[in-house]
């Protein structure tokens, strides 16, 4: 009788916990980039990662979204293991990763639906979707113009909309606003608290901390591998909390 009340217990702790990491390692040429990294993430928040050059962020956002393979330990997506069950994890969540390299021959238009069909969705429900978040940012006419010719920021926009076109539950982004204007800064961000609204979860990489100030719930300070402080933000924090924490290492 108190086994099945401790398993619902454990079941219903486990559905809040949108990303978890279980010893966690990772290994280049014999040197250790990721050093034994555990994290529990609940879904429903805003998750920041800053960090000095080469500290391992994008190593480790790489690993969660499935793109490396961790020297050690484990990564489950609402407890999907990202590497033993890739399409079942990676139906959960949209990436944009810090290079938003694209089919330059393609529209953008064409990116987003080609980035549906890989998601295994239906026609009619990528055209749908497209409608519905297509307004985010006024891109107009540039969706049907081959990706080549875009700005730096008008292919941020078009990677954040093909994040979420399967309607994710979480969202990878590595350096969010690189390349955006101000106001589009400020759409972002504003998309990003909506999609908390939903009850998704995001995790984010950026160098940009009034960014992270605003938006994000929680940081994660990586020097050299390891996370060497990990606490909510409260707003115009974390440049203190920044530099303290790299000043006590
Ligand atoms: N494929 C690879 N092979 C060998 N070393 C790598 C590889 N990818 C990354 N590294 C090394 O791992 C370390 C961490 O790199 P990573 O890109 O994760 O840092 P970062 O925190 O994202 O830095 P930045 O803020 O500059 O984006 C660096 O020393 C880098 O040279
Ligand atoms: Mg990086």
């Amino acid at each position: 009788m108190f086994f099945y009340y401790y398993a619902d217990i454990l079941y219903m702790m486990d559905k809040n916990i949108a990303i978890s990491l279980n010893g966690v390692s990772k290994k280049f040429n014999n040197k250790i980039i990721i050093h034994n990294t555990s994290l529990d993430l609940p879904r429903g928040k805003i998750f920041t990662m800053i960090g000095p050059n080469g500290a391992g962020k994008t190593t480790l956002i790489k690993m969660m979204v499935g793109l490396l393979t961790p020297t050690s330990g484990n990564i489950k997506i609402f407890g999907c293991d990202i590497v033993k069950e890739p399409i079942e994890a990676k139906k959960k969540f949209g990436f944009i990763s810090d290079d938003p390299s694209a089919y330059d021959y393609l529209s953008g238009l064409e990116f987003l639906a080609l980035t549906g069909k890989l998601r295994g969705m239906e026609e009619l429900h990528i055209s749908n979707r497209i409608r519905e978040i297509g307004d985010i940012f006024p891109l107009d006419d540039i969706l049907y113009q081959p990706m080549a010719y875009y700005s730096r920021g008008s292919r941020q926009k078009i990677a954040l909309l093909s994040a979420l076109i399967h309607n994710p539950k979480i969202l990878f982004i590595d350096e969010p606003i690189v390349g955006l204007d101000p106001a589009s800064i400020n759409i972002f961000g504003n998309i990003l608290l909506e999609f908390k609204k939903n009850e998704g979860t995001v995790f984010f990489v950026t160098h940009t901390l009034s960014f992270a100030d605003n938006f994000a719930d929680h940081v994660f300070i990586m020097n050299n591998g390891i996370i060497i402080k990990d606490q909510p933000i409260s707003k115009n924090s974390l440049d203190d909390i920044y530099m303290d924490a790299l000043n006590d290492k």
